[in-house]
């Protein structure tokens, strides 16, 4: 059964009667002691966790340097689109929580792709009206406007220490020089083979004789060393106007893309005012909309305050959150997209009034059927987008999420830039109420439009309680949400950087009306108590990556993890 909107919006304003607790952004009006605390701390060392080992070095070598989070941030984000290319690069975009020490601050910066301005919805459709999922996934009309270049050159220009041209500089050298390709690299190219064999300036670039590179062979990127050095060099204009501008916007066309000039010259990265939650006494700063992760993490733990996990068996526990990640998805899809373009009631969803209604239709030992959309089936993504964490000597912080989307995004790469561009259009509802890769829908809030942001899943998070700290986020479509609200409670529950990088992990997304489990994540006792109450267990392969770090401020003790699925990853502290 469906509620009607009104009926929801009527009833959930009943519900505000009384006073908010929140701020308009969502902040709690009283901030906790521990936020406070933070700040006046200082690790005096550093740990940097990310999906490479040589983005994580090349962090820690800016942060030798003299460099801080921030500049650390830019290395390792350039870093990976060199060494990671299949997850993220400077041919997408990024998602940012930073904290920084000396003023408590913190901000959200949001480096994601917006459609070009003459984006056609009929270009996502067959001639019969059924999506197109080529043109949704690959080649240049499914490449959003790329945040990442102006995300990295604004984190450089206003939180940095050190010039871009000092925290791009291992980028540019590994480009330059040459690396390795780890087995998922080579793996993932392999995967995107005919996809690439499509342009011929991906095929360059990824099938050198026609193949994917070799095990043990050394991969250069002269290309994108180029194009970073004219970032380091110009800033925003290295990329987004001039040679790299003329050269992107030629390739695109050429192919059949329409961007212009002007979408490139009109892009801007953007601070906003992160989501807070408070929750179990610790105070979770997360991504806001143009991310649903924020708003999805801070319902679904507004609606867990009201019970205490720590009491319950794990069926359980595992019930009352699946229920609540089943409502949280429900409102994603209903309300959510770009804050530029869309009026979203925010203040509703993220207030515990709201969550207590929503309490009361959980009952505690049955199911609810998500019986009020059509239920959509997607393949099972893989897990191509990249998450990293930095704490610095100071106590700055980083959550970086950075995606092109899809494996290897577009498989598009624009001749003579080395720019691997994303398919983030693919986020956009395209065509409303049909399933993106990630099975979410989407309605009129997320539907495409020239210069709006498509809707996110990525959700870094910074946590901090009164003795512990924790950065914190993951790749994973829309599983990030639900990924990083594990981790977030494992934290909370005293776990391990190692620990929670590890845990085995389960999602519920609302539609499909299926709970996704890693293998060995329930007991037989757990997963037919589950059954029993109502809920479809269905086994999934891919899960992660995590990178976390953490800092007991107790002990002063930095931690840092890498998501043990994937071994090339690096958590380090120095
Ligand atoms: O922004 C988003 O939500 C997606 N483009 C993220 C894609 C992702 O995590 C891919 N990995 N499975």
């Amino acid at each position: 059964m469906r509620f009607s909107m009104s009926w929801r919006v009527l009833s959930l304003s009943l519900l505000l009667v009384g006073g908010a607790a929140f701020a308009a952004d969502g902040a709690p009006k009283a901030a906790p002691a521990a936020a406070a605390h933070a700040a006046q701390q200082r690790p005096g060392h550093a740990a940097i966790a990310s999906a490479n080992f040589h983005a994580t070095e090349a962090g820690l070598e800016v942060l030798a340097k003299g460099g801080n989070a921030f500049d650390a941030a830019v290395a390792v984000a350039a870093t990976l689109s060199v060494v990671e290319p299949e997850s993220s690069g400077i041919g997408g975009g990024f998602m940012a929580v930073l904290h920084r020490a000396k003023d408590g601050r913190n901000v959200f910066i949001d480096a994601r792709e917006t459609a070009p301005a003459a984006v056609n919805p009929k270009d996502y459709l067959n001639p019969d009206g059924s999506p197109n999922r080529d043109t949704a996934l690959k080649g240049p009309l499914s490449a959003g406007i790329p945040g990442e270049p102006a995300g990295l050159v604004l984190i450089a220009k206003r939180y940095g220490r050190l010039s871009l041209q000092q925290s791009l500089a291992p980028a540019i050298r590994i480009a330059r020089d040459g690396f390795e390709p780890d087995a998922r690299l080579r793996g993932a190219i392999a995967s995107m083979q005919k996809d690439l064999a499509r342009w011929p300036a991906s095929a360059a670039k990824y099938l050198p004789n026609g193949k994917p590179p070799a095990e043990g062979a050394t991969w250069r990127d002269p290309d994108q060393a180029r194009t970073l050095e004219l970032i380091a060099a110009h800033g925003d204009d290295g990329f987004y106007r001039g040679e790299t501008a003329q050269k992107l916007v030629a390739a695109v066309r050429a192919a059949g893309g329409n961007w212009t000039l002007a979408d490139l010259a009109n892009y801007r990265a953007k601070e906003r005012t992160p989501i807070s939650v408070d929750y179990r006494g610790y105070k979770i700063i997360t991504a806001p909309p143009p991310s649903s992760g924020g708003v999805a993490i801070a319902e679904i733990l507004n609606i867990l305050s009201g019970y205490d996990l720590t009491k319950m068996d794990q069926a359980t526990r595992v019930h009352y959150i699946v229920e609540a990640m089943r409502r949280a998805f429900r409102d994603h899809n209903d309300y959510l997209g770009d804050p530029d373009f869309v009026k979203m009631p925010l203040d509703m969803l993220l207030s515990p009034y709201y969550a207590a209604g929503l309490r009361q239709g959980i009952l505690h030992d049955k199911a609810t059927p998500s019986s009020m959309l059509p239920r959509a089936e997607a393949p099972e993504p893989g897990m191509h987008t990249t998450h990293f964490s930095i704490i610095d000597a100071d106590g700055n912080m980083a959550a970086v999420t950075s995606t092109v989307n899809y494996t290897m995004g577009s498989s598009f790469v624009a001749a003579g830039t080395g720019v691997l561009l994303n398919d983030e259009m693919d986020d956009f509802a395209l065509v409303p109420n049909k399933p993106n890769v990630y099975g979410l829908l989407g309605s009129a809030a997320n539907a495409p439009k020239g210069g709006k942001r498509m809707l996110s899943s990525m959700s870094p998070s910074i946590v901090i309680g009164a003795d512990r700290t924790a950065v914190i986020g993951s790749p994973g479509g829309s599983t990030i949400i639900t990924q990083v609200l594990e981790g977030i409670l494992h934290f909370i529950d005293g776990e391990s950087a190692q620990q929670i990088a590890a845990h085995k992990r389960f999602h519920h997304q609302y539609l499909p009306d299926v709970v996704n489990v890693e293998e060995g994540t329930f007991d037989a006792a757990t997963s037919d108590a589950l059954t029993k109450m109502g809920y479809t267990l269905k086994p999934r392969e891919s899960w992660g990556f995590m990178n976390v770090v953490t800092w007991d401020r107790k002990a002063n003790k930095l931690d840092a993890a890498s998501d043990p699925r994937r071994p090339s990853g690096l958590g380090k502290v120095q």
